[in-house]
Order: C-alpha cells, then structure tokens, then sequence
C-alpha cells in the first residue's frame, strides 16, 4: 500500500480568557475545511488546535474571580472544547499549554537556548506608572510624571532574559525573500519585511518577574518564561519535540504544511518563531497564512462594544453548517469581511434553501413520485446531459486546485457553479412535462439519474466544509461511495437504491422575523459579571474634603500634538477658564465633549503634560482592562463651579 503523504495544518491556540467569539471561530472552521479536505483527497494528516493558558491577564481574570488560574482556565477549556464539538471540528489534538509535556519541552527550549548564548540575562531600568501599567525612559517623562496620565512614577529596574533576535535577522530576511510561500498572503510578507525586519530587529524580552502564572524558567525559577515563547512552541511540542513520549509524530509531521492564524499574529509567527526555530536549529513551517478580521457592522468585535456574535447562539437558530458555510463562502480568505446577520441570512436562504436544499427535495420528491422512490438507470442519454456531466466531473479538480492554494470561498464557488447548473437542468429538461407521457420513462429515469448523481457529486464536494449536510444528503439518496476517486466517473450513484425523503435540509428563513428575534435576544442578553479592583484603605471624611470637586462646562477640546493619548480641553469654572489635560482621546473624540457638564479635580497641584498645563483633573470610570470609559458627568445644567460632594 502505498504511504499517504503527510500534511500538518494548526490553527492559533486560543487565550481561555473569555468564552470564543465567531472570529476566533473563524480560523478553526477554515481550517477544519482544509484538514478534511486534505483528508478526504489522500493525505495523512494532523490537524492541532488548542489553548494558551498562561499569562498575566488570565491570572488576574482568576484572582478577581477567588480562583486559581488553573481553576479557571479548565472551565473555559472546557467550554472551548465543547464549541469545537458543536462546529464538527475534527481535530486531531487539542494542546493546553498547562499540559505537563509542553511545559517541560519548553523549560528544555528555554534552558538549551541559555545554553548556547541565544538567551543572556541582563536588566531593564525605567521609570514605571502602576496604573497604567507602563515603563517609561527619562526623557519620556513629563515634570518628573507618567507622560499619560501626569501621576508619579517609581524607578525599577528589573532583572529580565533577552533573545538575540538580531543575530538571526539576516538569515530570515534571506528566508523570506527565497520562500515566497512562506508568508502569505504576499501583501502580509511585505509588511513583515519594511515594517519590522528591515528597520532592525531588537532583542526581545522573554521573561516576566511580575507575575507567576507561568512556565517557570527552569535554572531561574523566579522567572516564567515570556507568554509567546511559550505558546509558539506548542506547534513543535505538541508532536513530542523534547519530549520522549511521541517522537514519531514530529518525524512525520514536522515541519508544518500551514499555520493558520489572523494577521494580528503574523509578527510572532513569521518573526519571533521561525528565528526561535532557527536557533533550536530546527525547519521552518512551510507556510503562515494570515487571513483577515472578521468585522461586524460598526467593526472589530470587542465586548466592550456589545457587538459579539456568539456562535452558540448562532448555531441554535440556523445550523452549524449554515455558519461554517457563510463563513468559508462569504470571507474573502486573506481580506476582511463582514458577519451580519441580514446578509447571513439571505445567503441561507439563497444558496443553501434554494440552491442546494431545493435540488435535493425536488429530486428525491421525483424520484418518490416517479419511481416509487427507486432510483432509476440511466438508460436514455440525451446530449443536453453532456454539459451537466462534463462540468461535475471537472469540478473537483477545480475545487482541488483552489484548496490547493487556500482559496476557500472560490472552491465553494465551483462548487455552487455545478448545483446551479443542475437547477437549471431541471428546467430544461421538464421531468414533469416527461412524466406525462409513458413513452418518455426511461428518458424521464435518466434525467432523475443525473440529478442524483450530481448530488452525489455535490455531497462528497461539499462534505469537507458542511460535513453535516453532506450526511442528510447521503442518506436522503442512500448514497454509499463517496469517496474522492469516485467523482472520476459520473456512474456511482446505484441505480434502483431507495430514496428515503426527509426534512428539508435547509428551511426557508423569514429574513424579518429572524432578524426581530435576533435583535429581541440582543436585549436580555446578561452582562457578566465582571471582577473588580480590590477596594483601597480606608479614609475619614476629613481626607476625603480635601479632595475639591467642581462642576465645569467643557468649552472647547482638541488633540495634543504628538500624544495619540489625550486631549486638551478648555473648561469654563464659575467665570473661570481653565485648561486641562486628559488621556482620554482613546474613547472620546474632541467634538463628544464639548458643551458637556463633567467633574473636574478643581485643587489638584497643576502639571504640564507633553509642554501643556493642565489645572486639574477631569474624572472618568473606566473598566479594569480600559476597554471602556466614560467621563463622569452631570446630567443638567448646574451652574458651573458647583460642588460635587
Ligand atoms: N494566544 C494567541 C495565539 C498564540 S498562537 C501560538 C492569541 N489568541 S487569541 O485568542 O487572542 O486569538 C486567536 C486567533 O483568533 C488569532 O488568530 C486572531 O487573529 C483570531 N481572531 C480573534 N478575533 C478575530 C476576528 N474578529 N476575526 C478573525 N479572527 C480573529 O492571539
């Protein structure tokens, strides 16, 4: 027997921080399509998916909540997994980055890399702003304050492990320019050359001191090792790389065929990891593909916006192979594009109900009508059939050849192509008009015959991305060959099989009234429960009267040069003008503010943020993780200069 030729395809592993969404969704779904798909034309392959568990985000996710992070992370794991259950992701491993193997192989990674002098310990000195989080250089700070947020810093210097990414630069840049598969789409690999490789590489920072939840540096145990080290690893780990248990599998498979993964990621796939490969002296993956965003209407998905699409809900109300197939079909693969729920719903029902649910529910409906449900011979062949014929049998090498080259939604199309085609057959051959004559029964069987056999084709065509639907379609025409080298002859549907009618595979969609019920959803929908930042010590009336807070208009507003993070605002105080710098450009645009009544910090000391006074503080209620804020206003018009007590 003949060895089927291997082909390793990955998906990112995903950060268990909150429940996915359908852009994370996304990237798994493609590239189940292309694992089975390679599957089904011959290949032998080993499709990984999984989870990247580790990092200081999730360990404080944990610690608001009152659990450890392993706690925590296993129950989003577990969800994780029963989404990828639900979308028929056929995965041959599902890697978590607390699995004891992958932590190991990578303390070894860590350790071998120290060893040979691509990781030196060193130090990195600056001036740190708590609530921001930030480190900042001397000359980046304004009076002696956090450029940002004008608050006081703290000097620390923190001991920190290096790579040497700069050593490797040339070599990749040379790998880049010979490989011109390697990253792709092309426009990606260009941007990863002029805005990253060609300007200088820096040595990268891979460890952290100021958390724990992390995979210990194994000579160095105050040190976890850097979230990305860790997780890019996971593609070499996951098949036994310094691990003795399954090292047959990274012989066979590695390097990768593809890593799948969004252009948000592409910097550590096609730099930090091919130059952490190349260190460890091992290939490089043959290909990082980059797909676009997923946007919804308003654009980038982010729970702070409430506009989440969660595929669960999805997948409730249309099927999961309703989504798998907008998905695969609508999405430039490569570019953004867009999920809305009114245009997702019209290609249900144009393509899947019309096209392809109807083809089936007519034939079989015939077939029952015509033949007593038995599928009749092709006894009586007309050339009409010849363009029907030749188009399905060349179908699948056109399909191929776009799979071949990831171009997913135009293998659908080839696809849809033919299921047209034999709508139209349909027309043009007038079964019922057929059926009315006995002596036209055997040319009516035929024409049944290659309807049939054309939903064959279809079914084993499109059971790579809607594997469900292919199943209904097989059972409804009993079909039993449906494997790839069968679509070489357009003979394989059995003549005389019983059709057994069932439900229609797609219903009709009433566009308006789904659309209510989506939106009606979207209202009761619960906020979570978020955790909040512990609450400070404790303080008397007396210290909180220190504080004077006053009612100011805000009179005008604009950007500060040079500063993407805040605005300038002149506000009016009881007659008084004052100017006031705030760092909150991110969430408000100048025009929002002005005329707004807001609560101002009237007796705060006065700084010059970025070479701008500001006399006091404008206060605002944000969310821990700053994805959303919102100045504290008055609702009416108070005079100005009010006391807020
Ligand atoms: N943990 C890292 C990946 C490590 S891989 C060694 C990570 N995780 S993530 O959960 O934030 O994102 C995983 C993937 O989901 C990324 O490829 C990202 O591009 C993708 N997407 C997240 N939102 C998306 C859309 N709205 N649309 C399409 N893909 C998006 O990054």
């Amino acid at each position: 027997m003949m060895t089927k030729k291997p082909y390793y395809i990955t998906t990112p592993i995903y950060y268990p921080s909150a429940n996915l969404h359908i852009g994370n969704t996304y990237t798994t779904v493609a590239a189940d399509a292309l694992a089975r798909f390679k599957r089904l034309t011959g290949y032998d392959v080993f499709f990984l998916t999984g989870t990247d568990e580790h990092g200081e985000k999730i360990q404080r996710i944990a610690e608001g909540k009152g659990v450890t992070p392993k706690q925590y992370v296993d129950e989003i794991v577990a969800g994780i997994k029963d989404l990828w259950k639900l979308m028929n992701i056929s995965y041959d491993k599902f890697i978590r980055t607390t699995d004891d193997y992958h932590e190991k192989a990578v303390q070894k990674i860590f350790t071998q890399l120290y060893k040979q002098g691509d990781i030196y310990k060193s130090s990195y000195e600056g001036h740190y702003c708590i609530p921001c989080e930030s480190f900042w250089t001397e000359t980046q700070l304004v009076n002696g304050n956090c450029p940002d947020c004008g608050r006081p810093v703290e000097k620390k210097t923190e001991e920190a492990y290096f790579f040497k990414m700069s050593k490797y630069a040339d070599r990749l840049i040379e790998h880049i320019e010979t490989h011109p598969e390697f990253i792709q789409p092309e426009s990606r690999k260009n941007e990863m050359l002029n805005n990253f490789l060609r300007p200088g590489l820096q040595d990268l920072c891979v460890s952290r001191t100021s958390f724990n939840w992390g995979i210990p540096v194994e000579f160095d145990p105050g040190h976890v090792v850097y979230v990305w080290i860790d997780a890019l690893s996971n593609y070499i780990t996951a098949l036994g790389y310094k691990n003795d248990v399954d090292t047959e599998l990274y012989q066979k498979y590695w390097p990768a065929d593809v890593h799948l993964i969004g252009k948000d990621i592409l910097r550590f796939h096609t730099i930090y990891w091919p130059i952490m490969l190349m260190a460890l002296d091992v290939p490089l993956p043959k290909q990082v593909f980059g797909h676009g965003w997923l946007l919804v209407d308003g654009g980038k998905m982010s729970k702070s916006k409430g506009n989440v699409v969660d595929p669960v809900v999805l997948a409730q109300h249309f099927g999961v192979d309703a989504i798998r197939y907008y998905l695969l079909r609508e999405i430039p693969f490569g570019s953004d594009g867009l999920f809305n729920n009114e245009i997702f719903i019209k290609k249900v029902n144009s393509d899947l109900a019309n096209d392809l649910g109807n083809l089936l529910s007519r034939t079989v409906a015939m077939i029952e009508k015509y033949f007593e449900g038995l599928i009749p011979a092709p006894t009586a062949k007309e050339e009409i059939d010849d363009e029907l014929i030749g188009l399905a049998l060349e179908t699948p090498k056109k399909v191929e050849a776009h799979i071949d080259n990831l171009r997913i939604p135009e293998a659908l199309a080839e696809i849809w192509t033919l299921i047209r085609r034999a709508n139209k057959y349909i027309d043009e051959t007038t079964p019922w008009i057929l059926a009315k004559d006995e002596s036209k029964k055997e040319r009516l069987g035929t024409v049944l015959y290659n309807l049939a056999e054309t939903l064959r084709f279809s079914s084993v065509l499109i059971s790579s991305f809607l594997p469900e639907t292919s199943e209904k379609i097989n059972e409804q025409l009993s079909i039993n060959l449906t494997a790839w080298d069968t679509l070489s002859a357009f003979d394989g549907t059995e003549a005389s099989a019983k059709v057994k009618k069932g439900d229609a595979i797609f219903p009709r969609i009433d566009v308006e009234a789904k659309l209510k019920e989506l939106e009606a959803l979207k209202e009761v929908k619960e906020e979570p429960k978020v955790a909040c930042q512990p609450i400070k010590e404790e303080i008397t009336i007396e210290d909180f009267e220190k504080i004077d807070l006053r009612v100011v208009k805000v009179i005008s507003c604009e950007p500060v040069k040079g500063a993407k993070k805040l605005l300038k605002l002149k506000v009016d105080l009881a007659g008084e003008e004052r100017q006031v710098v705030s760092g909150i450009a991110k969430w408000y645009k100048p025009e929002d503010l002005v005329g707004k009544y807001v609560v101002l910090v009237a007796n705060l000391k006065p700084v010059k943020l970025r070479g701008e006074l500001s006399q006091g503080m404008i206060l605002a209620a944000s969310t821990d993780d700053d994805s959303k804020l919102f100045t504290v206003s008055i609702p009416g018009d108070l005079p100005t200069g009010s006391q807020v007590r």
